[in-house]
């Protein structure tokens, strides 16, 4: 991929991973626009800075979502790149009978949201010269962390997906997976000060030379996250599922 001279929209860009990187984008010379449910979340993201763009959109909501990327082609005819990376985490208990609107609403933010949004911006994307969509996947798609079941599952299931819709484009749109290690943001309360975490300018400093690679590596691996991404490979799966169960 480019790396400037690009039109990026970012889900999820007022606030932590999605933040970073739409700041970081935008230095090096792309108009970004952040997107997400909160205006004023995202208008503090955008605040002073050029070709930098806020719109609001409820990825848990289709009818939100088709609107909103009809609105983002017409206002932005040269959008060329699409990060999936808006989420949401949520602890679950599984030892009895339970509400399950969590796991349900974790469904249709992680997966549906992607491929929605996706969806609904392809026939553009095919048509722009140096299209890229970055899904944002987790290291916990490799190794499940216990306790939060079902975004372990939308995040293994966007893996999948990815390599799909990599091949089911070649040639027409370059797919991308980032796949984050624990990172110090406010994805589940009180993570961003979590020690053993890692530091968020620290985690996209990385991640910005590899996006500056090229090629552009098709998963976006951090030095921390790579434990879990190859511990089925490497032979450490079961005392990585251990261990991430400890925590
Ligand atoms: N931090 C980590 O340790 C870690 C590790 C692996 C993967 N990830 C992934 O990285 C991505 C970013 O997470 P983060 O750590 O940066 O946490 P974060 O700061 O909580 O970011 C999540 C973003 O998603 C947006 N969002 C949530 N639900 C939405 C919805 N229905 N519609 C539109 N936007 C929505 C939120 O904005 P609003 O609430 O304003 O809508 C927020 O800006 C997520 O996909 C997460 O799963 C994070």
């Amino acid at each position: 991929m480019k790396t400037s001279g690009n039109t990026i929209l970012i889900t999820g860009g007022g606030s932590g991973i999605g933040r970073e990187l739409a700041l970081r984008f935008n230095a090096l010379g792309n108009t970004v626009i952040v997107a997400g449910r909160h205006m004023k979340t995202l208008e503090e993201t955008i605040a002073g800075q050029q070709n930098m763009h806020a719109m609001v959109v409820d990825v848990e909501d289709p009818t939100s979502i088709e609107a909103f990327a009809e609105r983002v082609i017409a206002e932005y005819p040269n959008l060329n790149m699409l990060i999936n990376n808006a989420g949401i985490m949520r602890r679950e208990d599984l030892s009895s009978h339970r509400d399950l609107r969590d796991a349900e609403q974790t469904i249709v933010t992680n997966l549906m949201g992607p491929i929605r949004l996706t969806n609904a911006l392809t026939d553009h994307l095919v048509n722009q010269p140096d299209a890229v969509i970055v899904n944002v996947s987790s290291g916990l798609a490799f190794v499940p962390l216990s306790g939060t079941p079902t975004y372990n599952a939308t995040k293994a299931a966007i893996h999948s997906y990815t390599i799909s819709l990599r091949e089911q484009l070649k040639g027409k749109v370059e797919i991308i997976e980032l796949a984050p290690p624990a990172v110090q943001t406010e994805l589940t309360p009180g993570q961003s000060t979590r020690e053993g975490y890692m530091p968020l300018n620290d985690y996209i400093e990385e991640v910005m030379t590899l996006f500056s690679q090229q090629p552009t590596p098709k998963e976006i691996l951090v030095e921390k996250v790579k434990f879990l991404r190859w511990a089925e490979r490497d032979g450490h799966f079961n005392q990585a599922v251990e261990m991430l169960s400890k925590m």
